[in-house]
């Protein structure tokens, strides 16, 4: 395609993809877009609105008046995305309980699908760029030059966001109380087969995509995989690139 390449990863929630896809973006001088934050923007604007999950067409209506704006972190640059929806801050709003927990059956209506897939093809259009989500390699960018697949095991995945979030609670508290890992693995593994049952585009590796299993290995080590793939894919395809 006539672009600079995309690197696409998909793959369940707490693979890792968040995290190894903006510090390969950093490591290759890409931007990184955070697909995920996108539908969660969207599901923070439905339940402030008060609108029922069953309401398509109004969901629908919010998803298309939604002005979502993902922006590198203004002070600290190894943070992620800070999210503005119609103008107000929601990068903490948009990780909260009840939002992860709606954000699965929004992102299964089409309308909502059609309209951030369509924002995600016009930010990626011009390449250079890391996008991760659920179907970014199977139907956002399906001819994207590199596409991984990240996985790890339910406990795994459930025993990270533990983590994460007792980091978080003793630092910024969002004022939840952290969940035993055992409900974070049923809320993981309810999403994740919301994720792959839903009509529209739902989780899957794409044919081509290289599958990365994290079980058990250091982001770094991940990040590096990834890297080496970039590298090895654009010297092929431009040998007089070499470094
Ligand atoms: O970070 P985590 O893996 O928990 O989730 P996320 O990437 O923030 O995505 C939140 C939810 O948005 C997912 O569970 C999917 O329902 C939806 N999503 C999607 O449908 N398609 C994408 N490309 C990205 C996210
Ligand atoms: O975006 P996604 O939901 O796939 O995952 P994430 O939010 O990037 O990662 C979830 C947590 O797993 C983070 O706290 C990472 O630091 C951690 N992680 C890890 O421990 N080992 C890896 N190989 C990758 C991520």
């Amino acid at each position: 395609p006539n672009r600079k390449p995309i690197i696409a990863i998909d793959g369940p929630a707490g693979a890792g993809k968040s995290t190894v896809a903006k510090l390969v973006a950093q490591e290759l001088g890409l931007l990184y877009l955070d697909t995920g934050a996108m539908y969660r923007g969207i599901a923070w604007v439905v339940q402030t609105a008060n609108v029922a999950l069953t309401d398509d067409r109004a969901i629908a209506e919010l998803a298309r008046q939604a002005d979502i704006d993902l922006r590198p972190h203004a002070t600290d640059a190894k943070q992620l995305l800070q999210v503005f929806v119609n103008g107000v801050d929601v990068t903490t709003a948009i990780r909260s309980k009840d939002v992860t927990s709606k954000v699965s059956a929004i992102a299964a209506q089409p309308m909502v699908r059609e309209i951030l897939v369509s924002q995600q093809q016009a930010l990626g259009k011009s390449g250079g760029i890391v996008m991760e989500g659920r179907d970014i390699g199977t139907h956002v960018f399906p001819d994207a030059e590199i596409k991984v697949f990240l996985t790890a095991s339910v406990q795994e995945r459930a025993k990270r966001r533990h983590a994460e979030l007792v980091a978080q609670s003793m630092g910024l508290s969002n004022g939840e109380p952290v969940e035993d890992i055992t409900v974070i693995a049923e809320a993981i593994q309810t999403r994740d087969d919301l994720d792959t049952t839903r009509t529209v585009s739902p989780l899957r590796k794409a044919d081509d995509a290289i599958t990365v299993d994290t079980d058990g290995r250091s982001i770094n080590d991940v990040v590096t995989v990834i890297v080496d793939l970039y590298i090895a894919k654009v010297t092929s395809s431009n040998p007089t690139q070499k470094q």
